[in-house]
């Protein structure tokens, strides 16, 4: 589809806009309609072409940006159906009415660019297919770590490696929290509702906390990563909500940071897919990521180890995510094609079964804290239990009892070793008479290649 017209009367050439029905005016639709404003210029020169809104659908306004003359409808149905509109923009959320709508958008011809990470990884297999069937473009830039071109780094920067693992903090809210109970000693649910003020948090905060949200962004970014399909249920997911600050504060002691990461690795028994709290080396750049940045590390065979840092949600930061798919959508249109790289892969190659570890079998060194009687006999009896299941032990630390505790708090920090074997092990010290509770697991990870 050709942009340029030529005008009969005078035959000089006017490039026809980039006609956009934007569904949703919430945080990220208020930031992008004001983005596509702010920077209308500029924009039109790299897209070769006006990028205009056309037609808004929402439910209510949003006095964060003023609409004007565009036309607004409060049914976001009827986007769809105005032949206005060449491209959709969906930014409602959720995987009910957003898969309809970006159905609907796709089988009358229409491009979808949408920020939503949730519909993406739980039917994107579906909608990439529909979308090729009629050849639309569907993009997503913005569903993954808000702001950062982590999409396009990884389908067209990182394009000629063989992605070895990359992990993340793909969340923002919960590195919020995270940093601010470390740095200020904050409450969870004070920074919690710190981060659903400022439009941080899912409409379902759990999705943040209990790392589900950090999962549909994993399974996205392995997706392309490894040339796998999109497979939300294979991704084992831990949240943050057991984390104390004791345990922040131990790790920091130990030389560590607590983030809560989104890890994807390819080995030669297939790929791992795990978003859980890890203990990282303080002074990994990856620990400094602080409050509401999220960084990715991509280790790729012939570049080595690549991190992608920025800001991982808020209005604006998605917007411009939102806002480069479009431009890069009009390059696309201008050139007559729809979709230059295709929607998953490096390549048009068939996507790969890879089988997904059991995370049983998954290896890595553990952070396990136990309380324990201080008495004789109470340490080797663990370390034999330890030795039984193959579990070397790295380092055993022994502090201090809490102010009016009887048990003193026990720090192993394990070697390599499966989960299964970890499992197993700490099944059998909470069943001795002189362990208190249950032992708190964390994984480790050097990131070190
Ligand atoms: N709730 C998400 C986060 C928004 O905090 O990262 C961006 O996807």
């Amino acid at each position: 589809m050709s942009r340029v017209n030529i005008t009969a009367a005078t035959g000089d050439s006017v490039v026809q806009p980039v006609r956009i029905g934007l569904c949703g005016l919430g945080t990220v639709g208020s930031g992008t309609f004001n983005l596509l404003q702010e920077n209308a210029e500029a924009i039109a020169a790299r897209a070769q072409a006006p990028l205009a809104i056309v037609h808004i659908g929402a439910r209510r306004d949003n006095p964060a940006c003023d609409t004007g003359d565009v036309r607004v409808s409060r049914d976001i149905f009827a986007v769809v159906a105005d032949p206005e509109v060449d491209v959709l923009v969906e930014l409602i959320g959720g995987t009910t009415v957003a898969r309809e709508l970006v159905e609907a958008a796709i089988r009358s011809g229409k491009h979808v660019v949408t920020a939503n990470k949730a519909l993406i990884a739980e039917y994107g297999n579906e909608l990439f297919a529909l979308a090729a069937e009629h050849n639309v473009a569907l993009r997503y830039e913005a569903a993954v770590a808000g702001g950062i071109p982590i999409i396009k780094a990884l389908r067209e920067g990182l394009a000629g490696n063989h992605i070895e693992w990359l992990a993340g903090i793909i969340n923002g809210t919960g590195n919020f929290i995270l940093s601010e109970m470390r740095e200020h000693r904050r409450e969870f649910s004070d920074v919690l509702a710190e981060a659903q003020a400022l439009g941080y948090a899912e409409a379902d905060p759990a999705f943040d906390v209990e790392g589900i949200d950090a999962a549909h962004k994993l399974v996205i970014l392995a997706s392309i990563a490894f040339g796998i399909p999109l497979q939300f249920a294979s991704v084992y997911t831990e949240g943050i909500t057991r984390l104390t600050p004791q345990d922040l504060d131990y790790a920091e002691e130990l030389g560590y940071r607590v983030k809560h990461l989104g890890i994807a690795k390819q080995g030669p028994r297939g790929v791992e897919l795990r978003v859980h709290p890890t203990l990282i080396p303080a002074d990994r750049l990856l620990a400094n990521v602080n409050g509401v940045k999220n960084a990715v590390l991509v280790e790729g065979s012939a570049v080595g180890p690549t991190l992608y840092y920025g800001a991982g949600a808020g209005g604006k930061p998605t917007a411009s995510a939102v806002v480069a798919d479009l431009v890069d959508l009009a390059r696309d249109l201008s050139a007559g094609q729809v979709s230059r790289v295709p929607s998953l892969s490096f390549a048009n190659e068939a996507l790969r079964d890879l089988p997904i570890v059991p995370m049983a079998e998954v290896e890595t060194p553990w952070y396990l804290r136990m309380e324990a009687e201080d008495r004789t006999g109470v340490l080797s009896r663990i370390a034999t239990i330890f030795s039984d299941h193959g579990i070397s032990i790295e380092a055993l630390i022994q502090k201090a009892p809490a102010a009016g505790q009887t048990t003193v708090p026990l720090i192993v920090l394990t070697n390599l070793a499966a989960q299964g074997r970890v499992d197993a092990a700490v099944t059998q010290i909470e069943a001795l008479d002189t362990i208190a509770g249950q032992v708190v697991r964390i994984r480790v990870e050097f990131l070190d290649g």
